[in-house]
Order: structure tokens, then sequence, then C-alpha cells
């Protein structure tokens, strides 16, 4: 792992402690069944084989093929469930994507089962894309997700728990009235996908948001139901904004304005602010606006002005896809997944056999300025810290390289901290045996 440390000051000397936490990699176990009759549970230890140096452990990853979107994070029952888009047959994005799904107690061991969602019927038989999880009254948690039907066309699908007292939800048995939303009049067959969590008005109705495009407007349409199964859409959206084209996954839920707690998507009174979330497919970036949600007329008032564009605010400036949160109801908190992309080129995915990591749960809630929203790493990331290395009294020339060695690329720098003036224009902190790591936090 090199990291490049640049400033601006020009003075030769420098003295500096280098302080690291490890994290140690997590253990996994996983199944792999979709196509096959027999979804059994398996058990297989997972461990970066050894022609494998880079490969991330402490992010969540299956062993093996592509992965992209986040789905249906949820907290149920003591467990955390994770979904998220899979090709059960290679490590490329696949023309029969299904969800695949684990389980945790901790959001750092996982637990891989049996895929929730396979293409099965003429409503979901070409793929099953992204969805959400909204648990109702009763503790009945509803999947809402894109199918992929027959004639390819994007329709919006429910899903629920075959056995809702297993903790683990292994099963899902899909609605037998299945599609539940399909393009409306004017909107292109694949322009319409990614239903969010619903949340329950003050009428009683549930909402639910799916990302659209019109022309070249994006746009979340809203979608109204008193029973979750039968829905109307509203006439207008509730935001949209022109040229900014397809908007995938969309989500939308409160913040507190006082305080780092987090809130169930329901809630609704003068101590909440909505955030609207919008994945731009056209730049591959995920763009959030703080506002005001009315759900009277259903619509979204942003508080500053909302381009979709880089004047706009992001939840990341690197690798950060199709972005999803949940209300944990264990610790108060909302906590955000995202995918990230290694950038690898196709034929490195092919030679490695897979693509993508879910980014490390993140909790996010409101700043103190109420501008813009905070994150940080969810704490149960400290459980992963192991040795801890020190360097001091290093001198750094310019340009110099700097070992740390000791480390192999399944464990990771967590905090990293300089002591000490820099006066080069850059140094080289090598890492021995690994690369670079988006995640490095430097403080
Ligand atoms: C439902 O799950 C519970 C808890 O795992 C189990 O005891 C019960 O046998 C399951 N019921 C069915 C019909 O599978
Ligand atoms: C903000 O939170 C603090 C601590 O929980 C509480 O004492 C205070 O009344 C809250 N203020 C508002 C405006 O809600
Ligand atoms: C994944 O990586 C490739 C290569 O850098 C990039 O072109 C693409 O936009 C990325 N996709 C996302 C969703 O980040």
């Amino acid at each position: 792992m090199a990291f490049l440390v640049s400033n601006t000051m020009t003075s030769p000397a420098l003295m500096v402690l280098l302080c690291c936490f490890l994290l140690i990699a997590n253990g996994a176990h996983q199944s792999e069944a979709c196509y096959g009759t027999n979804q059994k549970l398996q058990s297989l230890q997972v461990s970066a084989p050894a022609n494998q140096p880079y490969l991330t452990s402490y992010h969540f990853r299956p062993p093996q093929n592509w992965i992209n979107d986040p789905n249906g994070p949820m907290y149920y029952k003591g467990v955390y469930h994770l979904f998220y888009q899979y090709n059960p047959l290679g490590p490329l994005f696949g023309d029969k994507m299904i969800w695949a799904h684990s389980v945790s107690y901790d959001l750092i061991n996982w637990i891989h089962l049996s895929h929730a969602l396979c293409p099965s019927g003429p409503y979901d038989i070409n793929s099953c894309w992204s969805g959400s999880v909204t648990i109702l009254p009763g503790d009945k948690p509803f999947i809402l997700y894109t199918g992929i039907d027959a004639s390819g066309q994007q329709v919006q699908n429910l899903a629920m728990p075959e056995n809702l007292s297993d903790p683990l939800l292994k099963d899902w048995v899909k609605f037998s009235g299945n599609p539940v939303m399909t393009p409306p009049n004017g909107v292109k067959d694949d322009m319409f996908r990614d239903p969010t969590t619903a949340w329950q008005a003050p009428d009683g109705r549930w909402r639910v948001l799916v990302g659209g495009q019109i022309d070249n407007e994006g746009m979340a349409f809203v979608y109204w139901s008193w029973d979750f199964i039968h829905w109307t859409k509203l006439d207008h959206p509730l935001y949209s904004v022109q040229e900014t084209g397809m908007w995938e996954c969309p989500d939308i839920f409160p913040v507190s304005i006082n305080g780092t707690i987090g809130v169930d998507t329901s809630v609704l009174n003068p101590g909440v602010k909505h955030v609207l979330k919008t994945s731009l497919f056209s730049d591959k970036h995920d763009y959030y606006v703080l506002g005001t949600y009315d759900p009277q007329m259903d619509i979204f008032s942003p508080d500053t002005d909302f381009h979709g564009n880089s004047n706009d605010l992001r939840y990341d400036y690197g690798k950060f896809y199709a972005s999803k949160t949940f209300f944990d109801s264990a610790k108060n908190r909302r906590v955000l997944w995202a995918w990230a992309n290694e950038s690898d080129s196709t034929q490195d995915d092919i030679d490695k056999g897979w693509s993508g990591v879910q980014t490390v749960p993140r909790a996010i809630w409101l700043d103190k300025s109420g501008k813009q929203l905070v994150q940080w790493p969810v704490e149960e990331i400290e459980t992963l810290r192991g040795k801890q290395v020190s360097i001091h009294d290093k001198e750094l020339g310019s340009g110099s390289i700097v070992e740390v060695s000791g480390i192999t690329a399944s464990q990771r720098l967590s905090s990293l901290t300089l002591l000490g003036l820099i006066h080069n224009n850059y140094a080289m902190i090598k890492m021995h045996q690994s690369k670079a790591d988006s995640d490095l936090s430097v403080c």
C-alpha cells in the first residue's frame, strides 16, 4: 500500500510518527444455490488465496463472482440482513441477476445464506434487480424489487418471508399477483426501477419511490398504497431535475435536526429534516440534497438548489454507488451501505474471479450546521483492530519511501497518524505487498 504524502511546504527536514491499527480479516460462510432446486445451507471458510494478495477480507464480499448494489438492508429480530445484487454464474455483470442474502449479528462477521430471490416467474424471469425492504406493522418485512420481465421491461414485484418465526428469514415467497407496478404511460420500459423502503404518512397510506426518467428529466415517482399490494402512481413525481437522466436507487429518509440519533423512515415531525439521494446513471455518482417532505402534497422541497452535478453534495467522492440506508433500531442509528467497484479491467475481473465489494457500513446523521450529512464507520469496525505498528523518528526525505513491513493486503491501515512537521513536497509510505485502498483514513 503506497500512500503519497503531499503538502505545500518546502523546507527539507521532518520527523514522523506513524501509527497504524491493522484490521484483521473476518471469516464468513457461504452457500451457492440458485439455479439448482436444492437451496440448502452450506458452510465454507473463506480465505484469500495465496495468489490473490489484493483480495479484501474486511469489506463485505462473497467468496467469488460479481456483486453490485446493496439491497434491502435491515435489522430484524436481532439480526442484520444484507441482500445484494449478485451474478451466481461469474465475475461480470450478468443477464440473470439475483438477490444474494447474508446475515450478521454485528455488521462485521457475515453468514452467507442461500439466495433470497432468483428469476422464476414471467415478472422477473430475466433478473431480480434492486429494491428495498419495509418492515410492516406486526414485524412483517416485505421486499419490493425490480423484476426484468419476460419482455424485458422493468416492473416492481413483492416478496415476503415464508416463515416469520425464522429470524434468519432464509426463504422468501413471491407474491402471486406480481407485478404490482408496471412502467407508467410515457415512461420507457427500461427506465423504471429500484423501489425505496416505503414510509407511512400521517394519513395512514404507504408511499414508495421508484427511480426513473422521462425524456432526459430524472425523477422519483411516488406510489401510494393502503395495503402494500395495490399501488397507485401519483400524477407528479416527488421531485425531478431536468437533464439528469436516469435516477437509479433513490433513497429518502428523515434525519434528526438535533443530534446523531437516527429515526425510522416514517418519522415525520418538526424534529426532522429529509434527505433525498439519487444515484445518477450518467456519471455513476450518488448525490443528495436536504429538504422538506410535504405529506399532503407528496412533494420534496430542497433547502438548496439541486442540479445533479458537481455542485451538489455527495456522500463520498471515491468509488461509491447505488447506496441505501436503513434504520437500525438496535442502536438507534441510520446506517449507510454502498457498492464500490475496484475499477479493475474486465480481464482482471475474469482472472481474479470476483468483482465489487460493499463499503464498510457507516452511521450517518445531520451535521450541526444543518447543511450537510456526517458519516463515520459503524463502531463495530473497531473490533477488527489488531496489532498496532509504530514507527518513530523516521526522516521523510523528498520522494522517499518508508516501508511498513509485516503487513499483508488482507489487513489494512484503519488509522494513520502522522505527527510532526512534514516539510517535503511528498514522500511515500509503502506497505509491504499491498496496493492502494480507498478506505484509508488519515487523521
Ligand atoms: C419456522 O421457523 C421456526 C424457527 O426457526 C421453526 O422452529 C419452525 O419449524 C419453522 N416453521 C416451518 C413451517 O418451517
Ligand atoms: C436537542 O437535544 C438536547 C439533548 O437531547 C435536548 O436537551 C434539547 O431540548 C434538544 N433541542 C431541541 C430543539 O429539540
Ligand atoms: C466501475 O469502474 C469502472 C472502471 O473504472 C468505471 O468505468 C465505472 O463507472 C465504475 N462503476 C461504478 C458504478 O462506479
